[in-house]
């Protein structure tokens, strides 16, 4: 049975003693409320999307455009979000997509985002450019998952993790990686196909903002035996500056193929999913690649303006290799209510975006965890006020053209 919608009654109840909770239960107005707070270059660099904004303004409207039509009288009593993605179980179909530079919107930065994704049993996909080293991710996961009453503890034994790889040109670095990955408890790989070099950006490019060159975002990176050795050794005042310059040469991978991957698999015994598909002819290559799911997604309209809304190209792709492989979705989700349009569009699962960095900026690993709670409870009341019990019975039917 479903505890998700809980937060509900706790909400209400807290109020008799005047608690109320510290940030809205509307999630949309969070980055009105993170633009406040946050410095221009760091809020612009969360904020922003490629060129004029367009494909992000896209994928909100595809969202707007669908609707849900609640059906009555179907005993939706006993609720049940669970679901196993690429091996993970899950208490909803929802994981937290991999951010970067997460200290550059809060101190703690990816550290309070394993610590929230563990305490509400969420998967979170971490990023190669995080601010934290993957091994120190993996802790604050571990040691959360194991305060955590219920949740990730019962969920993954731990926490439940996933790398998100950053394909870099040095091969034996990629190597190495994944070999950190593996051994901190990743179980499951996200390649990012879609940034093999950074679009043209303008908010950050108004204000000559790249967090990587001043150092942010690169600690998996300078933690790097295989990049370490490359520069010298440690990473130390002195050869910083080379290694900054080195990261630059490391960083994009534009060559890259399809025949690429066999590489990946050979160093890599878990599931593989490929972040950042849209057309249904790549799906379908990933399926003869071997690979194990791919993530519809245009990294939040964050690398080609003008291209395609995410929840456009979902169903094309679902068609074409949902059933054979997983098929998970990102871009645009802001409410538990579009998480259940992206499931009914035939998504196995949905990653939460800018919506938990918000929540981050706003009040650190409190933050993120409020929004994951307000995501969920709203998931589990969608599904059930429209007369749903769990996932799998969600269809096309859910939902009508605006
Ligand atoms: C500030 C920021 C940093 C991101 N960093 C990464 C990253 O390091 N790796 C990656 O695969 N995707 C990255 N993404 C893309 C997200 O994983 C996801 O695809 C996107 O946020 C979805 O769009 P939405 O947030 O508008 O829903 C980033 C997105 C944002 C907003």
């Amino acid at each position: 049975m479903s505890q998700l919608a809980d937060f509900q009654n706790e909400i209400y109840l807290n109020g008799l003693a005047d608690v109320l909770p510290g940030l809205p239960a509307d999630l949309t107005r969070l980055e009105g409320l993170a633009q406040a707070k946050l410095s221009d270059t760091s809020f612009g660099y969360l904020a922003g999307s490629a060129g004029s904004e367009a494909t992000a303004r896209a994928n909100r409207d595809a969202f707007d455009r669908w609707r849900i039509v609640p059906r009555m009288l179907r005993d939706v009593a006993e609720r049940d979000l669970s679901v196993t993605v690429l091996g993970t179980p899950m208490p909803a179909p929802v994981l937290l997509a991999p951010i970067g530079v997460q200290s550059i919107l809060h101190p703690d930065g990816e550290l309070a985002t394993a610590r929230a994704a563990a305490a509400t049993g969420l998967t979170m996909i971490l990023s190669t450019a995080a601010s934290c080293a993957m091994e120190d991710v993996a802790a604050a996961n571990d040691a959360a998952a194991d305060d955590a009453e219920g949740g990730g503890a019962e969920a993954g034994g731990g926490g439940a993790r996933w790398y998100q790889l950053y394909w870099p040109k040095d091969r034996d670095l990629a190597v190495s990686f994944l070999e950190r990955a593996k051994a901190a408890g990743y179980t499951a790989l996200v390649v990012t196909v879609d940034t093999f070099t950074l679009a043209w950006r303008p908010r950050d490019l108004d204000r000559a903002y790249l967090p990587f060159l001043r150092g942010i975002g690169v600690a998996n990176y300078f933690s790097d035996p295989v990049f370490q050795r490359a520069v010298g050794g440690p990473v130390t005042g002195e050869n910083r500056q080379a290694a900054l310059l080195h990261w630059v040469g490391q960083f994009g991978n534009p060559s890259l193929t399809w025949d690429d991957l066999a590489f990946l698999r050979e160093h890599w015994d878990g599931p593989i999913a490929l972040k950042g598909i849209q057309h249904p002819d790549d799906a379908r290559r990933a399926v003869d690649t071997g690979t194990d799911g791919v993530i519809v997604s245009n990294h939040g309209g964050r690398q080609v303006d003008g291209a395609v809304a995410s929840l456009d190209a979902l169903p094309a792709v679902a068609d074409a290799v949902g059933g054979q492989i997983s098929v998970l979705f990102d871009s645009g989700v802001r409410t538990g209510a579009d998480v259940a349009k992206a499931l009914a569009l035939g998504a196995e699962a949905v990653l939460l975006g800018r919506p938990y960095a918000f929540g981050l900026a706003l009040d650190g690993e409190a933050g993120v965890r409020h929004v994951v709670r307000c995501v969920l409870a709203e998931l589990e009341l969608t599904l059930a006020l429209s007369g749903h019990r769990t996932v799998s019975e969600l269809s096309l039917d859910l939902l009508v053209r605006a």
